[in-house]
């Protein structure tokens, strides 16, 4: 492809990009294809020949955009959101456009030190504590989701409980880890990755409101340190995916403290709510923990993949993962002066990701952000009020933010019946999960462009649905 069809097809591209933007609405939210339908359009095997790029935009169109969930749908209420932006994607773009591996500082400088400095820039954003920032003795880092983030948080708290001996002799069983029962699963598959075992991870009960018991975790953590085992590492979570339950990180951060065990704060989602300075209590406690982590490719506008993670003592964590093979050494990293961001995650190689969170932050402004926040946060407290207000619902869990879990009083099979109708109808898209036994609808808000009417279009089917369920 030369330049100059580069630039054609290239401005074709975006100009796809933007009228699929505009005309998102009109597409059934949840995707409507069987399995294999897909698969079944697509030619057996690969061509021969190079085909024209407007066959590929054409097939996209007909074969790709059918089988899309729209994601980007501002009738998008399910899981937790992946939302993005116009800014983001341009910095995705360019990102692939320089196609820079920035494993280590000299293979591209700048993917480095942008990354460390948008980094320090989110620590009073959020109200994060300095031991985070790259001038003190921790920092931050973008890893690609949250998961890999626990992961690396589990390890360093591995390496640290055992002296720095795992790494070398593997584990011997005796290493436990705590999170809640309404922990993210990506916890469970860390224990299994670093070698503690899932029957060495001990799930806390919680209280009504789904948050951790912190009595309940000092309990276990004494019970187990009678039976000679070792203690090294608890997750607290801010904004549980199921209920968004806001654990009390001050008072398990304290429990920590006193047996020196890792902290590792997951705030996937509801980090960026502490963009707010109304919000920015989610975070008390967080200055006891030894790392933290929340996905601006959730709620912050930026496009999947971008998690950004923090530790309180980065020698720690690179002590977890440094490898130096002959073939990486330079005089770079042998000066001690740079950042090598391979020695801070699992991988070895690292895309430009800091990129398209820079044009994220610059062209909303903080205060830009924060105003998309407070509407999301909003909308969920008046869905919540709604659902309080018909006698049919209840609300299954407290709404802190843009979660809101609630349930047709008719039951779980009431429930299901309610959400597959409407997410069969295309016109929303909506998931469950369970709190006390029972199936729980789900409505979170949080794509880019959701305003009132899709929220008051959303509500407005459900009654509908609910009115035809029994
Ligand atoms: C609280 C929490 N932690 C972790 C994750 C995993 O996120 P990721 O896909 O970035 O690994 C999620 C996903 O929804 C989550 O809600």
């Amino acid at each position: 492809m030369t330049s100059d069809e580069f630039r054609r097809h290239g401005h074709a591209v975006v100009d796809w990009i933007a009228d699929y933007r505009d005309r998102i609405e009109s597409f059934p939210v949840l995707s409507q294809v069987k399995p294999g339908e897909v698969r079944a359009a697509l030619p057996p095997s690969a061509p021969r020949q190079g085909e024209p790029f407007a066959a590929l935009l054409k097939d996209v169109e007909k074969i790709i955009l059918p089988g899309i969930t729209h994601w980007q749908s501002p009738n998008f209420f399910a899981y937790f959101p992946s939302n993005n932006s116009a800014p983001s994607i341009l910095g995705d773009l360019l990102s692939s456009g320089l196609g820079v591996q920035g494993m280590l500082w000299s293979t591209s400088p700048a993917c480095t030190e942008l990354e460390t400095h948008v980094l320090d820039w989110l620590i009073p954003m959020l109200g994060l504590p300095e031991k985070f920032l790259s001038s003190s003795t921790g920092g931050g880092v973008i890893q690609d989701t949250a998961s890999s983030a626990v992961l690396c948080a589990l390890l360093a708290g591995r390496e640290r409980a055992t002296s720095f001996t795992s790494n070398e002799k593997g584990c011997d069983g005796r290493l436990i880890a705590y999170a809640s029962t309404q922990t993210h699963s990506s916890l469970e598959k860390a224990a299994m990755i670093a070698g503690i075992g899932r029957t060495n991870l001990r799930l806390i009960e919680v209280d009504k409101d789904f948050a951790m018991r912190p009595e309940a975790l000092a309990r276990q953590i004494e019970t187990d340190h009678s039976a000679g085992l070792i203690p090294c590492f608890v997750c607290a979570t801010v904004g549980t995916t199921s209920s968004n339950a806001i654990d009390p990180v001050a008072e398990i951060g304290r429990i920590c403290r006193q047996h020196n065990l890792w902290l590792h704060v997951d705030a996937a989602m509801s980090g960026t709510a502490a963009l707010c300075p109304e919000f920015r209590p989610i975070h008390n406690g967080v200055e006891l923990a030894d790392s933290y982590c929340f996905n601006p490719h959730k709620w912050m506008f930026t496009n999947f993949d971008c998690d950004c993670f923090w530790v309180a003592d980065h020698k720690a964590l690179m002590q977890t993962l440094s490898i130096l093979p002959e073939y990486l050494r330079n005089q770079a990293t042998e000066s001690g002066a740079v950042i090598d961001y391979r020695d801070w995650h699992i991988q070895l190689g690292r895309r430009f990701r800091a990129l398209k969170l820079w044009f994220v932050i610059r062209h909303y402004g903080v205060e830009g952000l924060q105003h998309h926040i407070r509407r999301h946060v909003q909308l969920a407290q008046q869905f919540a009020n709604w659902v309080k207000n018909d006698d049919r619902f209840e609300l299954a869990a407290p709404v802190p933010l843009n979660l809101v879990c609630f349930r047709h009083k008719g039951g779980d099979a009431v429930n299901q019946k309610i959400m597959e109708a409407l997410n069969t109808s295309g016109d929303l898209y909506l998931t469950h999960t369970k709190l006390d036994g029972k199936f729980t609808l789900r409505v979170c808000v949080g794509q880019t462009n959701t305003e009132e009417r899709h929220v008051e279009h959303a509500w407005k089917r459900i009654q509908e649905e609910a009115a035809g369920a029994r």
